[in-house]
This record gives structure tokens, sequence and C-alpha cells, in this order.
């Protein structure tokens, strides 16, 4: 497939060591190492991990109380054996005098390299972390220079742990390990290490070969000498004793390491190219590069998973997070199911100590994952943003599910699945209550820790909603399949009746918060009382993405924090994402702008999801936020990224793509699919999985899906269901959209506008309204028809600015009270089974009303979810007659004018879909509306026109 632009290059500056150490460390997934130029053997930057070696620290509490953990684990730096001093003619170079430095990382081949120029000689470092044997870490050395060279390996037993720092996502220095075993062999070394309290052990073993014509093996040194030029392979065997020591030889070559690396990514970069139609290039060249980090951070079996920095760095002491199951895991398991399997063992390999945890935390039963870990126990010390956050056990449960969801893997699911789904679902019902038929969760903080500890949080419950939903469809399903799968379950598990039914009640009865006025979900019941922040210059940066207020967490005791209605990141939106089911359209949009205004994007993993629900809500910035997602590491934005990748919000940026730009959402029996373009990313072409088969997709102004391997399996695109399969392997979808006026197109508000305007104008001047203005004012907003009512009627008299805003609102007030009682017994006849029709054959839907009441109503008519798009007037520059709101639904949906049709009850409207050289239909009065295409006075011939549209038939009319 497309392999095009698959590098990634920088030019150092000499300051920025320690970050690209971390840009360009190497890593397996098993083993990870920072990048340092050979020649520099100061260990300050340098360090080589293992995933999932960990040694356990005490952890001190200065006042304790029940249940807090005692020790945590800490991922171990061990020494890395790359570096030497070089001498040329018995100077020793200074890697400081440099005069040019480059970073290239060759993602095709898998190798890094570090490329200097000094004044009398060039030092060019090169090195693999082996995915094929991932024990393994090859690197070349090749110095060129003018007289006698002289390299001096070292194989250092120590390493710089750095200093204890006030930033919480840093890590300690404590002394780790101590040296176990430490042996000269032929043309190397072995070093055990041993770490003091979990006593693990690491064995490095490493053999030198070189052109170098003499070897002197001192202590832990060897020296390599020769003239002009010299070459030095040093092929490394990392391993340990949680997988165990298999003694594999280290003779081998540089070049087959290399060989074999370049076949695996070719067969890698075959699947997981995604291909961005965009005339930006940095997109696709920092995309391809956070996707090959977030291979080189997948772990590669049960014992490990994906630290918050991957491999690259120590920051949070290289815990696992939520951030694998919500940021991460998604990207495999449309991308290689295998991997995400891999990543759902590890959380079965530690679910006993979630148990243990459950009772530690006074439970008799379920599991409560930690909230951050390597080894399983609970390694975090500050439990409001740490233990409180119960939502991770929803978090794990719901990924587990929808790996069952996407491979369809039967085997799976009886065998550790509905165990790990089963067990946070009791933990779920007992931190939960049933107060007043509503089950209530308390004293939890959800994923915006700016918020702690609070009741009823939208995104706990809505997870664990799901988590009591799926715990009993999963239990049904196992008993319809196989008794004796289900028989073995409850005997494991020890499994009573009952409990499957009252997690049937708890998921009915859950309380999502929700404001039915202002339509947004509400993040928990203390959030709506907290006053605002008062200097808010650190809320959503519109303009510039990487403001540079430092984050609040670093300047503020958290409970000042707490007690505002300020976010870290994203939370009520993230739920949105994840379970759309359980809200409303309306909600989804109005609940996007609304925390978006109050979010900080202190947190890495905040602007990545906000562009990927940007894309869902129409959002115009969305391109620009994700483009902050690929550049956060590589421009460190946050300023720590010498620290270590922030993976989460790699992974989150490549799900921008894949749930986003493609709009994919697996479901239980079926993958939704609502791609996205825009402005800047016109299309996506690339390879995923689905139900055990493998299809391509392109998206542009079509949908094409073909299927590449395996039987096939559902779709639906916008809401269109197509089978792929063997007998019907491509699948082109068109994109269509029909966009919607309201008042007077879905619903009869025509006379209620009138009848209010008509009460504002009685009770104010005595004047009664003819009853021309019904028409007059129909499809023009609220202020124009104020302006236009006073020219007319009371043209003798001015008004200010301020009192015509001031009779409008009165109006409205009127007008909201008139629709106030509104139902979907309000809609036209026929509405309902039209939106319905469109949606079947995957037509997008817009509403494009200039009334700022629009989303409400339909909301209250009961329809707002059959709309892809509802254009906020408030956002638009020109009301209809221009054609501005009808070009922004168009650019929302990314669809073109002559694949639309925009339907109006109002001249202004046709006049405004006829100027965006849309096709127009009129609904009503024929003279009113003879500029439109075609007028219908009645709901059935509308629809017949519009759905013989969608089909294809009888062209448009
Ligand atoms: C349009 C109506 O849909 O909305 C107009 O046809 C109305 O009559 C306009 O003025 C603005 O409505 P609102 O609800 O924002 O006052
Ligand atoms: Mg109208």
């Amino acid at each position: 497939m497309i392999t095009n632009n698959l590098f990634y290059k920088v030019q150092s500056k000499k300051n920025d060591k320690a970050l690209l150490a971390t840009q360009f460390a190497p890593g397996n997934g098993y083993v990870g190492f920072r990048a340092v130029c050979d020649e520099d053997s100061d260990k300050t930057e340098r360090g080589l991990f293992i995933n999932g070696f960990y040694e356990r620290i005490p952890m001190v509490h200065s006042e304790f109380a029940h249940g807090f953990p005692e020790v945590t684990d800490r991922m171990v730096k061990l020494p890395d054996w790359n570096s030497m001093d070089v001498f040329i003619d018995g100077v020793k170079l200074n890697p400081d005098d440099v005069l040019k430095r480059t970073y290239h990382f060759d993602l095709k081949s898998g190798v890094m390299e570090i490329a200097s120029e000094y004044k009398n000689c060039t030092v060019i470092s090169r090195k693999i972390a082996d995915f094929e044997k991932p024990n393994y870490i090859a690197s070349k050395t090749i110095i060129h220079g003018e007289g006698q060279i002289r390299a001096v390996l070292k194989f250092p037993l120590e390493v710089y742990s750095g200093e204890r720092n006030r930033d919480p996502r840093k890590s300690g220095s404590e002394k780790l390990y101590k040296t176990h075993r430490f042996e000269k062999l032929e043309n190397g070394f072995l070093g055990e290490f041993k770490t003091l309290n979990s006593n693990l052990i690491s064995r490095i073993t490493q053999k030198v070969v070189s052109n170098g014509t003499s070897f002197i093996q001192t202590e832990n040194e060897m020296e390599v000498t020769a003239v002009s030029n010299l070459e030095i392979d040093r092929i490394t065997l990392v391993e340990d004793s949680i997988r165990g020591f298999y003694q594999n030889s280290v003779d081998r070559k540089y070049a087959d390491i290399k060989k074999a690396q370049t076949e695996y990514l070719a067969r890698f970069w075959e699947e997981n190219f995604v291909v961005l139609n965009t005339e930006n290039n940095n997109y696709q060249k920092y995309l391809n590069f956070l996707i090959y980090h977030l291979l080189q951070a997948t772990a590669r079996d049960k014992y490990s998973n994906i630290s918050a920095k991957g491999l690259t760095g120590d920051g949070y002491e290289g815990h696992y997070f939520w951030d694998t199951e919500i940021y991460m895991y998604p990207v495999w398991l449309v991308k290689d199911p295998d991997r995400a399997k891999t990543l759902l063992e590890y959380r079965y390999h530690i679910l006993d100590y979630a148990r243990k945890r459950s009772k530690e935390l006074g439970y008799n039963k379920g599991a409560t994952y930690a909230w951050r870990t390597i080894s399983g126990i609970e390694c975090s010390g500050y439990m409001p943003a740490g233990t409180a956050q119960y939502h991770l056990s929803g978090d794990i449960a719901y990924a587990a599910i929808s790996y069952y969801f996407a491979t369809g893997d039967y085997r799976a699911l009886v065998d550790y699945i509905f165990e790990m789904v089963f067990e946070t679902a009791r933990t779920f019902y007992e931190i939960g209550n049933f107060t007043d038929d509503k089950f209530h969760i308390n004293a939890v903080t959800g994923p915006d820790e700016y918020t702690a500890i609070v009741n009823d949080n939208y995104y706990t419950n809505a997870i664990a909603k799901y988590n009591f939903e799926w715990a009993v469809k999963l239990y049904k399903l196992i008993e319809t399949t196989s008794k004796d799968d289900l028989n073995k379950l409850i005997e494991k598990l020890r499994i009573e009746k009952e409990e499957v039914t009252n997690f049937q009640n708890a998921f009915e009865a859950m309380v999502l918060l929700t404001d039915d006025k202002a339509l947004i979900d509400i993040q928990d019941n203390s959030f709506v009382q907290k006053e605002l922040w008062p200097d808010e210059s650190v809320y959503d940066p519109s303009e510039g993405l990487s403001d540079d207020h430092e984050p609040l967490l670093m300047n503020y005791h958290p409970l000042i924090i707490y007690r505002h209605k300020i976010l870290k990141q994203v939370e009520v939106v993230l739920a949105h994402f994840l379970l759309k089911d359980y809200t409303n359209k309306i909600k989804v949009d109005n609940s996007f702008y609304y925390y978006k205004a109050l979010t900080t994007h202190d947190s890495s993993l905040s602007y990545c999801i906000h562009s990927l629900m940007g894309l869902k809500v129409g959002f115009d910035r969305a391109d620009d936020y994700f483009l902050n997602s690929l550049e956060l590491d590589i421009k460190n934005l946050h300023g720590n990224t010498a620290d270590g990748m922030h993976m989460a919000n790699i992974g989150g940026a490549i799900m921008n793509v894949l749930y986003g730009y493609l709009g994919m959402h697996v479901k239980a029996d079926f993958m939704e699919i609502n791609p996205v373009t825009t402005d800047r990313i016109n299309g996506i072409e690339t390879v995923f999985h689905y139900n055990d088969s493998k299809f391509l997709i392109k998206t542009g102004d079509k949908t094409e899906l073909s299927l590449l391997a395996g039987e096939g399996a559902k779709f639906s695109v916008r809401g269109k269901e197509y089978t792929v399969t063997k007998d019907n392997p491509n699948v082109v979808h068109g994109d269509k959209a029909v966009l919607f006026d309201l008042d007077g197109v879905l619903t009869d508000t025509g006379e209620l506008h009138y009848q209010a305007w008509k009460k504002l104008m009685n009770d104010e001047f005595a004047i009664d309204l003819p009853v021309k203005y019904k028409d007059l004012v129909r499809g023009i907003s609220r202020l124009e028809s104020m302006e236009l009512i006073l020219t007319n009627e009371l043209s003798d008299r001015s008004f200010s600015e301020e009192r015509k805003v001031e009779l409008a609102n009165r109006k409205n007030e009127i007008y909201k009270s008139l629709i106030e009682h509104f139902t979907p017994d309000d809609l036209y006849d026929g509405v309902e089974d039209l939106l319905k029709g469109l949606k079947k054959e995957g037509v997008f839907i817009a509403l494009c009303s200039s009334s700022k009441n629009g989303g409400h109503l339909i909301y209250r008519l009961g329809i707002d979810n059959y709309f892809d798009a509802v254009v906020n007037p408030s956002f638009i520059e020109r009301g209809k007659p221009a054609p501005d709101i009808f070009e922004k639904a168009l650019k929302m949906l990314g669809v073109n004018a002559e694949n639309a049709i925009g339907v109006e009850d109002a001249e202004a409207g046709i006049q405004a879909i006829n100027s965006a050289n849309i096709r127009s239909v009129g609904f009503g009065d024929n003279d009113m509306l003879k500029e439109a295409d075609v007028v219908f006075d009645n709901i059935s011939d509308l629809s017949r026109c519009l759905l013989n549209w969608s089909e294809d038939k009888n062209g448009w009319n």
C-alpha cells in the first residue's frame, strides 16, 4: 500500500538533548531506551526500560487512613550499554563541540540514527529495538576521522535517577536495584540487576563486533581502535525474571536484525498506514511518527501494558492508567485486534489484585482496578484523583466488551471478558445505592481531575450503567449459547441469580444528571453551583491553542481548584463519545460548547477528544485541535516531553482519525461509519479489521468499503445498512444531504411566532398586528423581524438598539411559553417517517433554522437524534436570505452543494438555498415560494420527492 513520506527527521539544537532523547527513543513494546548519540557517555539522559519491570518502594503517608496503599511500583531505569568515549589521535571528543547533529528515524526500517559532524570527524549512531525478537537491541556506530580513532565502550552499572521534584508528573530519584552479577564475556559483558524489594532480575548481555584492530577489555570498559574508519556493532540481549531467561544467543548480526526489522515494518505499515488526503504534509508526517510511537509503546505480553510515557522516559513512574483503555487500545481494536487482546490479557492477569483491592476498600465483592499501577497494586498516593477514579474499572469493562463486539471472539468472552465485566459491575453495585428509586454513585472522581470526590458524576455513572447493561446482556448471551459455559462461570464467580436482576435494576435506575432547559448533561451534582475561575484567561484558549498559562495544578491548592467550575480535560464530552446512546444529539452539541469553554486543557488528554467530538458537532476548529494533538510532543507544547512522550494524546490523535474523521463506532452487531471531511482533511484511506475480517476504507465525496480478507461484516454508513461479504465485496456510499428549515416545515410554529409578535405589540403599543406579518417574518431572525415590524408599524418613532433587543427578548419569552408544551405530537404528520426514511438511505440530515430555539424545539419534538448537524444561528453572521446558514451546514457535513437539497417554507429561505447553489424545495404556498425549484403543499408529496431522490429513483421530483 501507500507508504510514502515514512520518515521523521529533525536537526537538533544543543539544548534539546533531553527532548530529543525522548522523541527519538527506540522501543519495541518490551524494551525501550532513550536516544543519545553514542559518543556522549554522560548518563544524565540515558536510560533503558523493560516494560512491566518494576521495583516496589514504600509509599510514605504522613497521615495514614485505612486502605491507603503502603507500597508503590516504579518502573526501573536500567543502565544503557550504548555509550563510548571517542578519542581522535589521543584527544577526547567533546559531544558539545558538535558542528551539526541530525536525528533521523526511518519508520520503514525501524532504524534510529543520530549523525554528528565534528571538526575532525563524524560519528553515526544507529539503533534498532527489534520488533521481531523483542529481547534484542542492535546498535551500530560508525566513526570517520583523520588519524587514529580509539573508542572506549562503556558498560555502566549505575544510572542517573534525577532529583526529587515537586512536579507530580515526574519520577522519583531513589536507587532501585543493585548489581547482582557482572561478568566479562568474550567480546562483551553480562550484567544482572536485581531490584531491592520486588526481587526481580533483569539481565543485559552484550556482544561487540568491530573492524577495530585491538580489543582491550578492562573492568567494565572495552577499547577498540582503528585508523580513519571504525565500525562497532553492539548486539544486546535484554531479559528479565518475570518472563524468564531463555539464554538466547547474542551471536546475531546487525544486518540480519535490520533486515528482519524492515520486513516486520513492511507488514506493519501495509495495515497501519493511514493516508490523509490533505495539502498540509505535516499532518501526514506527524501522524506517521505517532503511529510508530504507539507501536513502540504497546506491550507484547500479558505482563505489561502501555505506560503513560511508553518506554521513552520514566515520567509518571512508568505506570499504566485508564489512558490505555480509552485512548490507545481503541486504535488497536480496529487496526490490529491481537494487540488489543494482549492489552486486555494484562488486565485479566491482574484481576486478582483488583479483587483484593475491593476488599481493602471495604467491599465484599467485585474488582476495583488500581488507578495507576504496573504489577496490579494501587500505586496512587493521592486518593481524590487516584483511587476515587472508579470509572477506570468501567473503562476496562467498556474495552473488554468492545473487544467482543469487534471480533465476535466467543472464546475470549467466556475465558475472561465476562469475568472482568461481571466483577467490575459488582464493584459499581457495591459502591452505589438506590435512593428514591434511583441508583446513585457517590464520592467518586471522574476523568476531570479539577473536580474531585463528587456525587453522581456523569461519566462514572454512564460507564457504570453500561457496565451493568452488558453484564446482564453477556450473561444472557452465554446462557443462550451454552448453558454449560454459563454454569461454569456461575460456579467460578459464585454468581447469585439476584445479582443479575440487581444489575438490570441499577442499569435502569442509574442517574444521569441532565438539564432539560439548557439541554446539556451535567458533570456532577455539585458542578452547577460552583463559581467560575476568576482569571478567565485560563479557559479554553480559542485563538492560540498553546497558550502559556501554567497548569493550575502546579500553582494552586487542589481544594481551590475543586471549588471552581473549571475543567482540566474532557469529561461529559468524553462520555458522549463513548456512550452516545445514553443522551441526545442536541445535548451532545450543547455540552460540547458549554464544557469546552470551561476547559483549561491542562491535561494532554484534552484536545484530542475535543477535536474528535468537534468533528461530530461541526466545530470549525476541529482540524486545529487535531493538529495541536499531533504536535504536542513533536513541538513540545506542554514543555515536558523530555520526561517522555504523552502516549494517551498520541493514541487520541490517531483515534481522531479513526473515530473522528472516519467516524467509526463499534456496536454489538455492526460497525457504524460516519465519516467527516473538513477543509483540511478531505478524506482518509486505510485498512481496518472488524469481525475477523479485513477491510479497506476510502472516504471523501463518497465512502468506499472493500473486503480484503475474511467473511465480511455489517456496517451502517450514515444510518444505511450494508453487508459487505465475499459476494458483495465492494460498497460505495455517496454522500447526500437534506437541509431542513424548521418553523413551518417540520412543525407549525409560524402561527406561534406571529401570535407572540402580536401579543408583544398589543401589550407594549396597543397595536393590533395584521395577519400579513405571519408571512413577513417567516424565516428571518428575531431582531430583523423586530426591525421590520417597528419600521412598518411605528415609523414615526425611533428606538434605541437596547430597547429593540429588550422588546425582541420579550417576544421570545412569550414565544417560549407557547412552545413549552410541545411534544412529538406537534410534529407535522409524516415528518418522522420522512426523517426515518432518509436515515435508512444514509442521507445526512441537517437543521438550518434561523430560530435560536430550533435545537430546543427539535428536542421537544423528539427528533433531534435524526440530525447529523444542527447549525446554531448564533454562529452565523448573515441571516437568510444570505446563503450562510446552508453553506455552514454543508461544511459541517462535508457535502457538496450539488448533492444537497434544502427545504423551506419562507421566501427568504428559498433565496438563501438558491444562493448557496443548492436545489430548493418549497413547502407551502406556490405563489410565495415561486423562486423554489419545486413546491409542495403537503408532507406526503414532499416525502415522496425526497425519498425518491435519496434512492436515486426518477431524478429528484
Ligand atoms: C424562524 C422563523 O424560523 O426563526 C422566524 O420563521 C423567526 O419567524 C426566526 O423570527 C427566529 O426565531 P427565534 O426563535 O430565534 O426568535
Ligand atoms: Mg420557516
